[in-house]
């Protein structure tokens, strides 16, 4: 069976930067708290009416695909992990290969939702589609425009100084060598607590999860007997009940737990150990988790890459833009053991090593 590798990679973030202190005019924030709590110093915004989730991934594939030696005519499927996508539905795979100009291949295009893990479930799902030879060129995406979504006042504070704008791109070939490559990725899910991160509305469910946890929300829903006005009401709007939320202690506590143990599942099931890992890219989450798991896998520091100090948050981009930065830096060489792992809402987590 063949392997799979990453032949070229990507990433693209929008130029304008955003510091803590822009944050603090607009909501009550502190420099010292983002900075405390979460590592970070800024972030980047995408420019409104101009960039999106797709054109922010089409810059970073021309990148990738020019790093593994192909064009974009190339590309045989693609496959678009976000959660802050340009519309409901399509997708921004169909999107994405419109803005690369190659609608006339009419290639497959699939969208993953799965959040801070998205680029993992894609990576994976490219995967298979390489090792079967099914297709020899996979685009694999991770792009978010977060601040087009964001609540900027006081009440999604906890929330919105955490996320940035960002793309990053991979492309996967087939590889001869057994011995490099993506060596394995490991996928998991619990929906238990789908709610503790979660961006709710719009969205057909009419509050039905709430009474199933027998925590009655209000999400600002007509009465029962009323047709449609379920996905978006007039109360959602004039209430802004249409934003991301999250149990932040909640989500850390899990994330902790979770990322160590789907990284030593995928070491186990490559006959690795946590010694062998070269380079570890940790979804960008929170520094403190990075540090935590670090700690937990025994690595030193320039054994870890982090750039949500720059970037913030990039939820399903996080991965990526981390691994084209370290790659960019002289850190990934041949034959290197990279570990990529994340977690987030869901909640899903995930890991894959790879054999560079
Ligand atoms: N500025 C100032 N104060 C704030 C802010 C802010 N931006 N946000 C919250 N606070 C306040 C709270 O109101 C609270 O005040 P109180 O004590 O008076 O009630 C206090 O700070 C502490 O709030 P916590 O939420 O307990 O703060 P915590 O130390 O847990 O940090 C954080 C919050 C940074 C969100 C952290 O919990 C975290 O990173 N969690 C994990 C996030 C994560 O991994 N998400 C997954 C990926 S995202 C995805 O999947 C989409």
């Amino acid at each position: 069976m063949l392997r799979s590798k990453i032949a070229g990679i990507g990433y693209y973030v929008p130029e304008r930067v955003v510091r803590n202190d822009e944050l603090t005019k607009i909501m009550d924030t502190t420099d010292e708290w983002i900075q405390e709590r979460t590592g970070i110093l800024e972030r980047r915004y995408g420019r409104k009416h101009e960039e999106t989730t797709s054109t922010m991934a089409a810059a970073a594939t021309r990148i990738a695909c020019a790093r593994a030696g192909i064009t974009p005519e190339d590309i045989d499927f693609i496959v678009f992990a976000t959660l802050s996508p340009d519309y409901y539905f399509p997708g921004c795979g169909v999107l994405v290969q419109r803005e690369l100009g190659i609608t006339h291949k009419e290639v497959g295009a699939l969208d993953i939702r799965n959040q801070c893990s998205g680029f993992l479930y894609a990576l994976s799902v490219a995967d298979q589609f390489v090792r079967t030879g099914t297709y020899k060129n996979v685009l694999v995406i991770g792009s978010e425009m977060h601040s087009m979504g964001l609540d900027f006042t006081t009440r999604g504070r906890n929330v919105t100084v955490i996320f940035g704008d960002g793309a990053g791109a991979a492309v996967l070939q087939p590889c001869e060598d057994p011995n490099r490559g993506v060596l394995a990725t490991k996928l998991h899910a619990n929906g238990t607590y789908a709610e503790k991160l979660a961006f709710i509305n719009p969205g057909c469910h009419g509050g039905y999860h709430a009474k199933q946890l027998g925590e009655p929300v209000d999400y600002g829903y007509p009465p029962p007997e009323t047709y449609g006005e379920i996905f978006l009401t007039p109360r959602m709007m004039q209430e802004g009940l249409y934003y991301p939320n999250m149990e932040g202690q909640f989500v850390f506590k899990l994330a902790v737990q979770k990322f160590p143990e789907v990284i030593r599942e995928a070491l186990h099931s490559a006959g690795l150990q946590t010694s062998d890992i070269d380079l570890f890219i940790p979804h960008q989450a929170n520094l403190r988790i990075s540090q935590f798991v670090q700690r937990q896998l025994g690595l030193r520091d320039d054994q870890v890459w982090n750039n949500i100090q720059r970037f913030g948050n990039t939820t399903a981009a996080s991965v990526p833009i981390a691994l084209c930065e370290a790659w960019e830096a002289g850190k990934v060489k041949e034959g290197d053991l990279v570990c990529l792992a994340a977690f987030g809402s869901g909640f899903t987590w995930a890991a894959a090593l790879i054999r560079w």
